[in-house]
């Protein structure tokens, strides 16, 4: 009788040498390798593509992958928990929060809150589970050079919560370019275990992208990216059932002149790979609202928050 395989040194392919490559890489458990692409896996052990290939294809055989029967989709769907927003508003237009396994994309104009989100997202993940939280940390990957540590100081004494501990458990990297955020992305892994990292951020996705892939030329390639990139979260959501929360800036085409004048960057590719995307735009003064777009299985619809000195607010 085969030994059953229960860790990465047992599947078959897998030697001392390879094993300690795939786990320096923080490739230390079968899910995570079964859900590798074989060339990522070869660049990471230094070993062929074929033989990375026969590894993946050992490590889905023991974990039982490939069809699912829906009971066990639904009992996947039972350990998805919420996060809050601290606006009850948002939080029912979300039917409770963001949930972990997804992505969350919120798309919006200059000042419309997105980054103002992300910071209330990194406090609230920190509470219990009673009151909307996710007992976790996070991971800030700030493109733009607007992570706040004042901020979240601010958010914390408005929630009751130690502002010097709150800044501790988030963990902020700065992505120079976009290749920087890819890899921020992918290193992501070793920290999410050891640090109990439940939401990931990424403020903003695109303006990398954006800045350094221009003209028509160079669309397929950013697009292309961006595809692999919002792959790799997607396969952190799941594997470590976490939120993930990017932000994108609405860009304005004013050589549109029928239709919608604004667009999201990243257009169709963000329009598959994001589970949830709310569209965030000022109301009056401290108002915002938000619309949830084309979600799955909840309806479309709109809530009202502000902006508040203590956070996000109803
Ligand atoms: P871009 O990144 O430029 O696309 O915008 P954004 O969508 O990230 O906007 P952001 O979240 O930075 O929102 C900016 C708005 O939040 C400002 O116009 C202010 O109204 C509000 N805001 C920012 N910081 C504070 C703060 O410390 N206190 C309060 N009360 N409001 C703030
Ligand atoms: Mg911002």
């Amino acid at each position: 009788m085969k030994e059953k395989i229960t860790s990465v040194e047992d599947l078959p392919g897998v030697g001392p040498k390879i094993a300690e490559k795939l786990m320096e890489a923080g490739y230390t458990d079968l899910m995570v390798i079964a859900t590798a692409s074989p060339a990522e896996l070869a660049a990471v052990a230094e070993i062929g593509e074929g033989v990375a290939a026969k590894i993946i294809s050992a490590a889905r055989e023991a974990l039982d992958m490939g069809f699912e029967t829906g009971l066990a989709v639904l009992e996947k769907r039972k350990s998805v928990n919420k996060l809050t927003t601290s606006s009850k508003e948002l939080d029912a237009l979300l039917h409770g929060g963001l949930e972990t396994q997804s992505i969350t994309e919120c798309y919006g104009a200059y000042g419309s809150g997105k980054t103002q989100l992300a910071h209330q997202l990194a406090v609230n993940v920190q509470l219990p589970k009673e009151k909307g939280g996710l007992n976790g940390n996070a991971l800030f990957i700030d493109t733009e050079n607007t992570f706040r540590p004042e901020r979240i100081e601010q958010m914390a004494n408005a929630l009751g919560l130690d502002p010097k501990k709150t800044l501790e458990n988030v963990f902020v990297g700065r992505a120079y370019n976009s290749d920087h955020q890819i890899l921020l992305v992918e290193k992501a892994k070793d920290i999410i275990k050891e640090y109990k990292i439940k939401l990931i951020i990424i403020d903003s996705l695109t303006s990398h992208f954006r800045a350094e892939y221009v003209g028509r030329g160079a669309l397929a390639s950013r697009q292309q990216k961006l595809n692999q990139h919002l792959h790799t979260m997607q396969k952190i959501a799941d594997t470590y059932n976490c939120v993930v929360y990017i932000t994108n800036q609405v860009m304005a085409k004013p050589d549109v002149i029928f239709g919608d004048p604004t667009e999201a960057v990243g257009g169709h590719v963000l329009h598959h790979a994001a589970t949830f995307r709310i569209y965030l735009r000022k109301g009056k003064g401290d108002k915002r609202i938000a619309r949830l777009v084309d979600s799955p299985h909840l309806p479309d619809g709109e809530a009202v928050f502000r902006i508040t000195p203590e956070g996000i607010r109803d």
